[in-house]
């Protein structure tokens, strides 16, 4: 039996908007946001879980969506990185990573934003080891990851300073 091509519908909140989708049961988190709502900021790279370009905020952490069924994120809320900016300026995060010239390609710097909003949310104030564990499950084949370091370091103070 192809329980693949049996449709589902998911309910979730995406960026702070509920949203549903009716798809095949083995869509992936990742294709139901870049297909199915057009989140195309959410980058495919392995597939397989290795990369960490397709990350994003799953109920507060962070997940790799290609290892995630739609189906089993039901009900979660999700924040990618289209859902960073407010008021059409860019998350403190984006902003540094910008100033640090943390972004070459820009491939894996989504999936690198959303790491380190998941990282800082739970701590404000990480030690560069703590960091460099945040992001230990993106690669970055062009920046060698001092400015990417560097970059998250100065918006953890940012971050910091406007909730004193
Ligand atoms: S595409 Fe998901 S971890 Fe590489
Ligand atoms: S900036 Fe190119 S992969 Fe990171």
């Amino acid at each position: 039996m192809d329980t693949g091509s049996r449709e589902i519908e998911v309910n979730l909140t995406v960026n702070g908007k509920k949203v549903t989708v009716t798809c095949p049961a083995n869509t992936r988190l990742l294709d139901l946001l870049r297909d199915y709502l057009h989140l195309t900021g959410t980058k495919e790279g392995c597939g397989i879980g290795e990369c960490g370009a397709c990350t994003v905020i799953m109920d507060g952490k962070a997940v790799n969506s290609c290892l995630v069924l739609a189906g089993s994120a039901d009900g979660s809320e999700i924040i990618t990185i289209e859902g960073m900016e407010k008021d059409g300026k860019l998350h403190p995060i984006q902003e540094a990573f910008v100033r640090n010239n943390a972004i070459q390609c820009g491939f894996c710097t989504p999936g690198m934003v959303m790491s380190a909003k998941a990282l800082l949310d739970a701590n404000p104030d990480p030690t560069e080891e703590e960091i460099k564990i945040g992001i230990s499950g993106n690669l970055c084949r062009c920046t060698g990851y001092k400015q990417i370091v560097d970059a998250i370091k100065e918006a953890a103070e940012v971050l910091r300073r406007r909730t004193a």
